[in-house]
């Protein structure tokens, strides 16, 4: 019995720590989306969009506030082709600079969903997504942990500087792969420590997400 105490409470535990994980990034991205520049150790903005190099003229056509909002990590466009007509899921999509770049490459017959679980990040990517007259860009307001679509419902996830932000990765990536077509691709940029830098980064709160 006192076995089975240990590891329930063990689960209870944890389940407190991704609980306060999550509302930490979800404070920290409330203010995020008011803007992003300055606000991360990495270049962010059209700036940092350019550095990694995104298509210039697909960004050129977007506001300025839009771009400004952009903190990816990457550019998981580079990772492969994605095709007129296929249907893309963004997980993590901020204030939806990707699911622009995406609608661009799907066209009128594709059809593009973001899901964010930041309720004010969210509303942004609407206001951004309806601004633009994106008719067939969706926005939910959901966790990759326990993604809000039903098996086999997307040709292709991407993802940008969120993964790393999820406390249960393994099922992360299972709803990813549950939402994805057989054959289906995922494309996503991510950020992780290794060697020195990862045994001396303090696992707090506060590192989590910076
Ligand atoms: C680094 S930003 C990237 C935003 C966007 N992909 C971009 O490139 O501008 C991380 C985003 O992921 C969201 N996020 C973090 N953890 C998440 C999770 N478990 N499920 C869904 N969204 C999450 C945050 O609210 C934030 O908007």
């Amino acid at each position: 019995m006192a076995d089975i105490f240990v590891i329930e409470e063990g689960r209870m535990q944890r389940k407190q720590e991704h609980e306060k994980i999550r509302s930490a990034i979800q404070v920290k991205y409330a203010v995020i989306s008011q803007g992003a520049v300055g606000k991360f150790a990495y270049s962010t903005g059209a700036e940092g969009a350019k550095a990694l190099g995104y298509d210039e003229a697909v960004f050129a056509e977007m506001p300025d506030e839009l771009m400004q909002s952009f903190c990816g990590v990457g550019n998981p466009f580079q990772a492969g082709p994605i095709n007129a007509g296929e249907s893309l899921l963004d997980v993590g999509c901020g204030a939806g600079v990707d699911l622009i770049v995406a609608s661009r490459y799907v066209g009128e017959q594709g059809r593009i969903c973001g899901i964010d679980m930041t309720p004010e990040m969210c509303a942004v990517a609407k206001q951004n997504i309806s601004a633009l007259g994106l008719e067939n860009v969706e926005i939910r307001e959901g966790n990759v942990e326990s993604i809000p679509y039903p098996d086999n419902s997307f040709d292709m996830v991407i993802s940008n500087g969120v993964l790393n932000l999820s406390p249960r990765k393994a099922r992360a990536f299972s709803e990813i792969f549950r939402v994805l077509v057989p054959g289906g691709r995922l494309q996503f940029a991510d950020i992780v420590f290794e060697g020195e830098t990862a045994r001396k980064t303090p696992c707090t709160l506060a590192s989590w997400s910076d």
